[in-house]
């Protein structure tokens, strides 16, 4: 019998889409089809599947969790700059109880004093700050810790 795969939500929020050609002294210069793909094999390899959106709207971000209502285990995500400000992308995670971390490519402390300030935060379960793409695979391990499979107790 096959036994039932964790599902996570991965969401990226708006500009990350130029992940790896902004900016790349703060961004990086892997883009996110390959953070999206190192994340599936990470994936796959811990018995999870992912359900993965970018969007440059909150609103898409949104109605993107509320589609998953009630049906996943946990969810990463970069708000890009709505980690800041973005009140109904905020309500919406909180809605969704279950685990959340939160991730960042850049390290927001360390940058203007804007973006250390994250309305995300209050509610994530962890945050994964200034380690580049490596942060969304490190993120992935978070969820498959604190969420016990299938076959664990
Ligand atoms: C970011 C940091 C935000 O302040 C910024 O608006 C982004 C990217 C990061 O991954 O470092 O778009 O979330």
């Amino acid at each position: 019998m096959a036994t039932r795969q964790r599902r996570a939500l991965v969401l990226h929020g708006p500009n990350l889409n130029l992940t790896g050609r902004r900016e790349p002294h703060i961004y990086g210069t892997t883009t996110l089809a390959e953070i999206d793909a190192a994340l599936q094999a990470r994936a796959a390899s811990r018995g999870w599947t992912l359900a993965i959106c970018q969007s440059n709207h909150e609103g898409v971000l949104v109605d993107f969790l509320h589609e998953h209502f009630g049906a996943c285990e946990g969810i990463i995500i970069n708000p890009g700059a709505l980690t800041h400000y973005g009140l109904a992308l905020r309500d919406a995670l909180a809605a969704m109880a279950v685990p959340v971390i939160e991730v960042h490519l850049s390290n927001i402390h360390a940058r203007e004093p804007w973006r250390r300030r994250s309305v995300i935060a209050e509610l994530a379960r962890g945050q994964i700050i200034g380690l580049g793409w490596y942060g969304y695979l490190l993120a992935l391990d978070a969820l498959d810790h604190l969420v016990p499979g299938p076959d664990e107790p």
